[in-house]
């Protein structure tokens, strides 16, 4: 498969973090101009002064809480509004060891946080962009 050309913008979500931080980073230096959402601002902001000192991007941070509808549609609105994109729709936790081990510490709103922001918001996301994909 070609490689997506480097002219294609990135859109990471939960880039603040582990995975999400990866991929942004991983992308950034193929060359890609990257826009970084979560909730967490400031880690937002230090990883995009970073990609750009290090990998001359442009780099755009987006603060959107994805369980939300608000943060949900701000990301289908950036996405919207140009196209196409790479879109790694990571945002979400992860735990350790057995499911239902460690289901005592997790609260059900979490496990609703987890589920929600990658399914609605993929779902929210892909809508609008699925008109504008290749065909084929
Ligand atoms: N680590 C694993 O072994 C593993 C295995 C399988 C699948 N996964 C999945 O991979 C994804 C990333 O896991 P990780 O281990 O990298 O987790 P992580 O380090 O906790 O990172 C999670 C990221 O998601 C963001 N996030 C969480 N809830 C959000 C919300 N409501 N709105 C916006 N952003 C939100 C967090 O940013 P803020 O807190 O700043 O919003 C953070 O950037 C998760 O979806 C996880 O379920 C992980």
């Amino acid at each position: 498969m070609d490689p997506v050309p480097t002219t294609v913008p990135a859109l990471v979500t939960g880039a603040s973090s582990g995975i999400g931080e990866h991929f942004a980073v991983a992308l950034a230096e193929r060359g890609h101009a990257l826009t970084l959402v979560a909730r967490r601002r400031d880690r937002l902001d230090s990883l995009a002064r970073r990609l750009r000192r290090e990998h001359q991007v442009k780099v755009a941070v987006l603060v959107a809480d994805l369980e939300t509808e608000a943060g949900r549609e701000a990301v289908a609105a950036r996405l919207e509004a140009r196209g196409p994109w790479i879109l790694v729709n990571n945002a979400g936790f992860g735990t350790r060891g057995a499911f239902v081990e460690s289901m005592p510490g997790v609260s059900r709103q979490s496990w609703r946080s987890m589920s929600s922001p990658s399914t609605a918001s993929c779902e929210r996301s892909c809508r609008g962009m699925s008109p504008r994909a290749p065909a084929g």
